[in-house]
């Protein structure tokens, strides 16, 4: 096990945060439709009451409408805020100097002088892992971000990362990736274990599989949009694991289903970033941390979706 280094300690001390590609976005999320920016910014609101304190953004939210939305909040608020935000790595932008160009078009929507954490939001096609470092170095040194991470990178690329990252000196913060009760993957393929044995902190995103673990969804009431027909198969395996989910919160004291989602995520060692488009749902969410399931709850939960994806999309 690599020890956690001071820069990136804070990370590993934050349980929950909250994602912001509803913050916007009308293709998958309904932006304008489901909610509006009022409701974006109650959420925001009471994330901060209850001691939710990290938000996750992207260039690519709502073509950059999330991260203007975020600096507005974050003048009119005294609270610490810690930031972080995402490199969209398209095709074209070969060369490492996309990235601080990237990074400073963020800073300038945010309207702050540096992040707290820049991630690259996927590997690339066209750029090594390698390339991209040495890009997410260049703003290290420029004091734009205060931490570098990852995300949906697999595990040799996490180690080319990595390695680039430590010939200058500069711990690779996170990885985020897709991780919910629904998608196991990174239990199973060595990048949640290569994580922790790195000291790299694994931020799980879509931790409510986009909705599915809060128990308002099934085959009869499927997700809007493009969530219906991602999740069809999966909705038809949805009944047990939500009764065992509602069974378990019911035993902690009338926690919800997705505050027992997101909690499992927590006991995993991950922490999750669920999205919220409303005061109720972000409420709803700081909730799944604070407590522990039991290591029996944990199990039984483990067993019961443990192959859930097999034949599902
Ligand atoms: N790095 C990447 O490639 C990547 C990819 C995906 C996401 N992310 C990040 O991860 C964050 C979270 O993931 P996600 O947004 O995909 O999915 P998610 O957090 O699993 O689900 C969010 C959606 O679930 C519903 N919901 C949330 N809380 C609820 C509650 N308490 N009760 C009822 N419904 C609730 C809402 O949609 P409805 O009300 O419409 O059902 C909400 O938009 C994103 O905002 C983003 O910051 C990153």
């Amino acid at each position: 096990m690599t020890e956690v280094s001071n820069e990136t300690r804070f990370l590993h001390a934050i349980e929950i945060g909250l994602g912001a590609w509803q913050w916007g976005d009308r293709l998958v999320w309904g932006y304008g439709q489901t909610h509006t920016d009022k409701e974006i910014r109650e959420s925001f609101d009471v994330s901060l009451s209850l001691g939710v304190r990290f938000i996750d953004t992207a260039e690519i939210y709502g073509s950059g409408y999330s991260e203007r939305l975020l600096g507005e909040f974050l003048k009119e608020t005294e609270q610490p805020v810690l930031v972080a935000t995402k490199f969209f790595p398209w095709p074209w932008k070969i060369t490492k100097g996309f990235i601080p160009r990237a990074l400073k078009g963020s800073l300038e929507r945010i309207g702050v002088e540096a992040v707290d954490l820049y991630q690259i939001h996927w590997p690339s096609v066209t750029m090594s892992p390698e390339t991209m470092m040495e890009g997410m170095v260049e703003c290290v040194k420029r004091g734009m971000t205060r931490t570098v991470g990852v995300s949906n990178f697999g595990e040799k690329h996490l180690i080319r990362a990595y390695t680039t990252l430590a010939r200058h000196g500069i711990p690779l913060a996170s990885n985020q990736v897709h991780y919910s009760l629904l998608n196991r993957e990174v239990e199973k393929n060595g990048t949640l274990a290569r994580c922790k044995e790195l000291g790299i902190r694994l931020i799980a995103y879509s931790p409510l599989e986009k909705g599915l673990l809060t128990g308002k969804y099934s085959l009869e009431n499927p997700p809007p949009g493009v969530r219906g027909s991602q999740y069809s198969d999966l909705l038809k395996k949805l009944p047990p694991v939500m009764k065992l989910i509602t069974d378990i919160g019911l035993e902690h004291g009338n926690k919800t289903a997705a505050q027992v989602a997101l909690n499992w995520l927590i006991c995993k060692g991950a922490l999750p970033i669920p999205g919220a488009k409303n005061s109720k749902q972000a409420e709803n969410n700081a909730g799944g941390a604070g407590w522990r399931l039991t290591e029996e709850e944990l199990i039984k939960l483990d067993e019961a979706t443990d192959r859930i994806r097999e034949h599902s999309k």
